[in-house]
């Protein structure tokens, strides 16, 4: 009967306790494995609040994905903002993603709107917000820990470079006036795109680097542990399910991955109705996603980026080859508007996003070899199943 299933339904405890704890966008109290790593940045900024305005300390964050990298600076800023409020000083932590604000005038003009929320956006280059920010810090006394996360991603573009150069120059042409602003730069690799950087700017961001290592499966085990904690009932998440999780997210090092894993098999388990989270649920989960699909990454791109990156993935999938040739990609492409009525755009502006793919590691490119015909460029993709990144991308396309 209906009226049975409902009431069925309604009586039935679920076997989350809070799935919010399981979010992206969630950053724990606590991060197992990397208590060394919060404690050398706290060292490197603690004259922010022994001495304001005295120094401008700077950091650089590297590592592999889903190691901590955003995690540990947001949890950091917000424990050296919270110690400095208590001792009068006004700092603010202003943490930015830079695939998300892509120049250095609307990370201006997101830091000036934490101050000044009505700021207009036009009317202003960046030079002048910058100064307008300076200007707005010194009359109000405050100081700012800027965190340019994801910043590989502005970095391969000269305009990523000219914000470097402007933050690391205020400090010599303020030299005796109070330093404001101080840095935390995150990234996957940016030793390799600051190498194109001169010397001085390198310099002073060399000397304060923090490497984070891939997690091993038995740090998974201790992240994921405090997770399930958090987020299901007691003793619904059995330990060979958790033992799963980590030794395939193990092989990436990659958290982000684990508590998807273990987000995916909750929902599995609590859908058919299982009052246990068993490791088969691990292995469907496993098979539906990928670490390299992470939904928020593709969200933010427009739609032709999208339709590029599922006429690579329809190319791929069609043949026997680890690459296929731009050329083919860009019929493929040209098909694939027709299909979406979209005009398509031309040449170099592919061109442009296929090497901004490749520089985020989303597809691999290679120059082709003599034995083909010309010199032309050949495109891959890592690890990931064209098929899967192809389904990935029709579901985003419908939504
Ligand atoms: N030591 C840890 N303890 C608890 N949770 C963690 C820990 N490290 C990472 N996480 C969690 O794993 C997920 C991925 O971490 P985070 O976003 O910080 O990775 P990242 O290094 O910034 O990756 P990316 O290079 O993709 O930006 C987040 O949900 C984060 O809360
Ligand atoms: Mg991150």
């Amino acid at each position: 009967m209906f009226h049975d299933f409902i009431e069925d339904e309604l009586s039935r405890q679920s076997i989350f306790r809070a799935e919010e704890f399981l979010s992206i966008d969630y950053v724990p109290e606590h991060l197992p494995h990397r208590e060394e790593e919060l404690r050398t940045l706290l060292r490197g900024f603690k004259t922010l609040i022994s001495a304001p305005g005295r120094t401008s300390p700077r950091f650089v964050i590297e590592g592999p994905v889903g190691t901590g990298k955003t995690a540990v600076a947001k949890r950091f800023s917000e424990e050296l903002v919270t110690a400095a409020r208590k001792r009068g000083v006004r700092l603010h932590g202003i943490h930015i993603n830079c695939r998300v604000n892509k120049s250095p005038f609307l990370v201006y003009l997101r830091v000036l709107r934490e101050f000044r929320p009505d700021f207009p956006r036009r009317g202003h280059s960046p030079e002048e917000l910058l100064q307008i920010i300076l200007d707005t810090l010194d009359e109000q006394d405050r100081y700012v820990l800027l965190i340019l996360d994801e910043f590989d991603y502005f970095i391969i573009n000269p305009r990523g470079q000219e914000i470097l150069y402007a933050l690391t120059r205020l400090v010599d042409d303020r030299l005796n006036e109070q330093q404001r602003i101080s840095l935390l730069l995150i990234g996957r690799d940016l030793q390799s795109s600051l190498g194109t950087l001169d010397y001085s700017t390198l310099s002073t961001l060399q000397h304060n680097s923090l490497r984070f290592q891939k997690y091993s499966a038995v740090a998974l085990y201790d992240i994921l542990h405090e997770r399930v904690a958090l987020a299901f009932q007691d003793g619904v998440v059995l330990d060979d399910t958790l033992h799963l999780i980590c030794d395939i997210a193990a092989e990436y090092g990659d958290a982000r991955y684990a508590i998807e894993l273990l987000c995916r098999a909750g929902k599995q388990a609590e859908q058919v109705g299982s009052d246990y989270v068993v490791p088969e649920f691990v292995r469907k989960a496993k098979a539906d996603t990928h670490p390299e699909l992470r939904k928020e990454v593709f969200e933010s791109l427009p739609l032709h980026n999208k339709l590029l990156l599922l006429a690579a993935a329809r190319q791929l999938r069609g043949v026997q080859d680890a690459y296929v040739t731009m050329g083919d990609v860009e019929d493929m492409y040209r098909t694939v508007c027709e299909e979406y009525n979209q005009a398509p755009r031309a040449h170099t502006q592919i061109w442009e996003w296929v090497q901004d793919f490749a520089a985020h590691g989303i597809l691999d490119t290679k120059k082709s070899g003599p034995g083909q015909r010309g010199q032309t460029t050949l495109i891959g993709l890592s690890d990931l199943p064209a098929e899967m990144l192809e389904q990935f991308l029709l579901q985003l396309i419908e939504e």
